[in-house]
């Protein structure tokens, strides 16, 4: 194995990117993800641990959001009593009591999952010393997190003062979500920490010890940082080893969350970390042996998949039904914690196609939230169930419907929450989707087919007979600059699909699954009446297409808009939109993703012939300034099936190094969750081609850039592996 096509690699400590870097290397086990902050901290860093499902909402914010809990991290060093701290150049002066680092390289080994920073460092005595750190998030015991400290005496007969603690003194960028009173302990090599948040009621509890050679002593001098001491004197070349293992668990998992993790910390502190540390490393073996894609040919975009491959298996629950990936996962702040459409139409397909179980849990989240999707429905004078566009623990809709404030104080309306209800047709695309790759029948019947029905009933509620025909008014296509339209074709045509799955998903049950069939016709009301009218609209829904121009129309009136042609905005490093202002572009035909083409990636020829696919794209690709991040990857799919090589490396390469290059300047607020699950299809779906064919058998239909020699990876399909070895001139091996 290339070792360094499986790390990403910070040579040289640059104050600048810090923030940039503490999110693209958080390590995470599923159940919570950590920021990559140094232990020692930085000015300005933002260290943040996020664990899936502990949501607050706080007096003055418009919406609940995802808690930062309190930091496990803090590991303090001082030699010579010089303190190990990263200074930016305005305070180093480089002269006591000031220390040197002469050398700093920091890596994440995406194969093992560890984070692992060394650095050489001299103390004002002139002594010198050099320090490792690393820390996993276990993965076999997802409670557990370690970190091994190794202090190795270079220059000089160094003395090594280390302080291990929890520190409660945090917040989400200054909101506070936890009741002051914390219960703080600290006695023999332990500490222990448990906090409440405010409005919630969640409890979180962490416990951690120290195991080294010398003492260790604790001490609760300051209030809300129970701390764990430690000294020795090194003779030159000689090595300190200092082991860090907390254990976190939070109300969700137990009644008393301090108690557990004081108890599974000893536990785990009786194994120690080289145990930990293997156990987590072989479970790793398993994830990378299910998921890993191999491209020869192309280190740069090899090394990136990995990445994106990476920072979706961190995130993604391994035993929790009530919780889902957020937009920007378990790595920031960013968009709150909330899961959006992201997860069903761009995270979840790899987890469906590499890690079924993993995909199974996103599903049931949604499943266990229909009734917030039946509120909404109902609350909006609907039938069924019509998800929320944001949701969080409770299911009920939690976009906020104001922007933060700009500096002169005007906020802007925001309308997804009312209208962007193509989310209800992409959570049952993502369960649909699902069954036929699994062939999970038991799934498909007791909870699946709740979500597809439920979310057909809504639509069928929703849709508007006018003009002789079936109209959709007031909404939000994957482009988000066009707000309150009627007709997105997007939203239409995938009504249609959703309506035509919802009766052929029925004809499966009656079937194959009579007593689901009977309980769900009878719940969900599916009468007669119901089913002849959404026949009716599947025949009847208005579909805008230009006969003309061959072209479907992204909405009726989208070409009487202004046109700007978006590519001569190059070189750029920000939207189209922000260079025009909001009021200007919305008032133009620049789009903001893939919308028209998001449509071709999911139906495909179903949609419509490859003349008319080829159409589409030339019309939407010039008018999209790719302001999310879902667009690139959508486009590299799309790009390569019409054979567009170009365009589709030039998207792929984008969409792969979005969060690696921070070639959006947002990275800090998080990993963008859906680029990298969308780089995974653009390989699999784009690239190689990878569907079922009609008889049920699975097939390759490959186009490569010209330079990656072979393309391998495995899928599950329907409870079997198959590796496809794909090679260029295009070659392909299936193996089952
Ligand atoms: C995109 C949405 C996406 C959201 C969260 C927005 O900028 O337009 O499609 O769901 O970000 O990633």
């Amino acid at each position: 194995m290339k070792r360094r096509l499986w790390s990403i690699r910070e040579h040289g400590f640059v104050p600048d990117k810090q923030l940039h870097h503490e999110t693209i290397f958080t390590i995470g086990n599923g159940y919570l993800g950590t920021r990559g902050s140094f232990e020692e901290g930085f000015e300005g860093d933002t260290p943040a641990t996020l664990l899936h499902g502990i949501y607050d909402h706080a007096p003055n914010v418009l919406v609940p959001e995802l808690v930062n809990i309190p930091n496990w991290l803090p590991i303090g060093i001082t030699v010579d009593g010089t303190p190990f701290k990263l200074i930016t150049k305005t305070t180093d002066t480089l002269r006591p009591p000031h220390g040197y680092v002469l050398g700093y390289e920091r890596e994440l080994h995406l194969d093992e999952a560890v984070l692992r920073r060394e650095i050489l460092f001299r103390a004002a005595s002139g002594n010198i010393v050099r320090l490792i750190f690393d820390r996993i998030a276990s993965l076999d015991n997802p409670h557990i997190l370690a970190q091994r400290v190794r202090v190795i005496a270079v220059d000089g007969n160094p003395t090594v003062e280390l302080t291990a603690a929890l520190d409660g003194q945090v917040t989400n960028a200054g909101v506070a979500h936890w009741l002051p009173n914390m219960h703080v302990q600290a006695a023999g090599n332990t500490i222990g920490l448990e906090a409440t948040t405010q409005q919630s009621g969640y409890i979180v509890g962490l416990a951690s010890t120290l195991l080294c050679a010398s003492p260790v002593t604790a001490s609760l001098t300051d209030n809300l940082r129970p701390t764990l001491s430690t000294s020795v004197k090194l003779q030159q070349e000689q090595e300190a080893v200092f082991d860090k293992i907390t254990c976190i668990y939070s109300s969700r998992d137990v009644d008393a969350p301090l108690q557990a993790a004081a108890e599974n910390l000893a536990n785990a502190a009786q194994l120690g970390y080289d145990a930990l540390y293997k156990a987590h490393v072989r479970e790793w073996a398993q994830y990378w042996d299910r998921s890993d894609i191999t491209i020869e040919g192309d280190d740069a975009c090899q090394v990136a998949i990995r990445f994106t491959t990476y920072h979706v298996l961190i995130t993604a629950p391994r035993t929790d039904e009530n919780v889902s990936i957020g937009a920007k996962t378990l790595s920031g702040l960013g968009y709150k914690g909330h899961v959006f459409w992201d997860t069903e139409l761009f995270a979840l397909p790899p987890m469906t196609l590499t890690q079924p179980h993993l995909a199974r849990n996103l599903l049931m989240y949604r499943y266990h939230r229909l009734s917030g999707a039946r509120h909404k429905a109902k609350a909006n004078g609907y039938e069924g169930a019509m998800f929320p566009w944001e949701s969080t623990d409770t299911g009920e809709e939690t976009t906020p419907q104001w922007s933060d404030p700009e500096p002169d104080g005007t906020r802007i309306r925001i309308w997804t929450g009312d209208s962007e209800q193509h989310i209800s047709t992409d959570v049952a695309y993502g369960a649909w989707q699902y069954w036929q790759w699994t062939g999970d029948n038991e799934f498909l019947a007791r909870y699946g087919a709740e979500l597809i029905l439920d979310t057909a009933v809504f639509w069928g509620s929703r849709v508007e007979e006018k003009n002789e025909r079936y109209e959709i008014s007031q909404q939000i296509g994957p482009d988000e600059y066009h707000e309150n339209i009627d007709n997105s074709v997007f939203t239409n045509r995938m009504v249609v699909w959703h309506l035509e799955t919802a009766l052929h998903l029925l004809d499966w049950l009656r079937a194959n699954a009579t007593t689901d069939y009977e309980r769900l016709v009878n719940e969900l009301d599916l009468s007669d009446t119901r089913l002849n009218r959404w026949r009716d609209i599947i025949t009847r829904m208005y579909i805008p297409f230009d006969e003309t121009k061959q072209i479907h129309v992204q909405f009726p009136g989208f070409f009487d808009m202004e046109y700007i042609p978006v590519p001569n905005y190059q070189p750029r490093t920000t939207s189209v939109q922000a260079i025009l202002g909001h009021s200007r572009s919305i008032q133009t035909q620049v789009i903001k993703q893939a919308d028209v083409v998001m449509l071709m990636a999911l139906l495909g020829e179903q949609l419509a012939p490859l003349d008319v696919l080829r159409n589409n794209w030339d019309t939407y690709y010039p008018r999209t300034d790719h302001g999310s991040s879902l667009s690139p990857a959508t486009h590299a799919w799309v790009g390569a099936r019409l054979g567009l090589m170009d365009e589709a490396y030039d998207m792929f390469y984008h969409a792969a190094h979005i969060d690696l290059e921070d070639n959006k300047g947002n990275v800090k607020d998080g990993i963008h969750a859906a680029a990298c699950g969308g780089v995974f299809q653009a390989v699999l779906f784009g690239f190689c081609g990878l569907h079922i064919r009609e008889d049920g058998t699975l097939a390759i239909d490959a186009r490569l850039p010209e330079h990656w020699r072979r393309v391998r990876f495995s899928v599950n399909y329907r409870g079997q592996r198959y590796t496809f070895d794909v090679q260029n001139p295009v070659l392909v091996s299936p193996m089952a």
